[in-house]
């Protein structure tokens, strides 16, 4: 079993991956930590807990940072063009859920999970890096005691989609996903070079809901807003992002890989842009030396990928 400490900022396609990994079978989700991201930490706990109690999920929820981990960082806008104002496509959620939370912040409840599984645990993170940066910080040898870090986030041969050279999770908190990148600890970049063509069409969600229980259907609902979004990327359809980082944790072999230092530009008009050291790229002496070596995926089976997504979410 995949032990996995779910961090994410729900998110409509968080969702998605949500319900992935509680229905794998060779999942065992242990906990659900929030950040601020898709809406504020407000909201996309909020979402969590509601999900956690739709979903009959038994994992509990910590929240965590409302905020970047540098406090000088400007606040950006929460996108409620991509995910809605309520985070979930603007379906109908009640305002608080009845539903309690872990009494730790999130960077503490991965810190004392991992420390409790040393080896075991996999953090899949698929929203801004903070929480994952904050829990390094508070104690840096929590990155010799995890088994790995599966992300969504960053770009490396595409381009971005906050700025022609960044995409979201990154370019929310950059100082934290620098140092989720550099620390010793192995992550595994999964980025908009494969998430941006695997995408399921409105058309292929509506079947699914169709032979789907109620969470499917639900998800399928959460949706549509998001699909309206994507009109001008993707036909009819929306592209799986926090999925693939899930599906990543089964199923390595549907992922080509290259291996390199990573590294976030910090500020300036490249703020938030991911780059890998790999490919004979000339780099000079100094920011690159002695970085541990990240893996980085530049491919995917995208087709395999969401009959995965699909058989998973259809099991009961
Ligand atoms: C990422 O940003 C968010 O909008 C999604 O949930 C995903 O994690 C894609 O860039
Ligand atoms: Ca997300």
């Amino acid at each position: 079993m995949h032990k996995v400490i779910y961090d994410t900022d729900p998110g409509v396609d968080d969702a998605m991956a949500l319900l992935f990994l509680h229905r794998h079978p060779e999942i065992d989700l242990i906990g659900i930590t929030t950040v601020f991201g898709n809406a504020s930490v407000e909201t996309t706990t909020r979402n969590a807990l509601f999900l956690k109690r739709e979903w009959d999920i038994a994992a509990p929820v910590a929240k965590g940072a409302s905020v970047t981990i540098d406090p000088e960082r400007a606040e950006r806008e929460w996108p409620a063009m991509v995910h809605g104002h309520n985070g979930l496509g603007n379906i109908d959620v009640p305002e608080a859920i009845d539903l309690p939370l872990d009494p730790r912040p999130a960077h503490r409840f991965i810190i004392d999970t991992v420390r409790a599984n040393p080896g075991e645990i996999r953090l899949v993170a698929v929203g801004r890096m903070t929480n994952l940066a904050l829990a390094l910080k508070e104690d840096p040898e929590i990155a010799t005691l995890v088994k790995d870090v599966v992300i969504m986030g960053g770009n490396f041969y595409v381009p971005g989609n906050v700025s022609p050279v960044a995409e979201a999770n990154i370019h929310g908190d950059p100082e934290a996903a620098d140092i989720v990148m550099t620390a010793p600890w192995k992550v595994v970049v999964i980025g908009l070079d494969v998430t941006s063509i695997t995408t399921m069409s409105r058309s292929y969600l509506g079947e699914m809901s169709a032979k789907g229980d109620k969470a499917v259907k639900q998800l399928d609902a959460l949706s549509q807003h998001y699909i309206d979004f994507y009109a001008h990327a993707v036909e009819d359809g929306m592209m799986v992002h926090d999925s693939c980082a899930s599906v990543y944790v089964v199923a390595p072999e549907l992922f080509t890989t290259i291996t390199g230092a990573v590294r976030v530009v910090c500020g300036g008009i490249a703020d938030g842009q991911t780059v890998v050291k790999a490919d004979g790229r000339r780099f000079p002496p100094g920011d690159w030396d002695g970085l541990p070596s990240q893996v980085v995926a530049t491919g995917i089976e995208s087709e395999k990928v969401v009959d995965l997504i699909r058989g998973t979410l259809l099991r009961a």
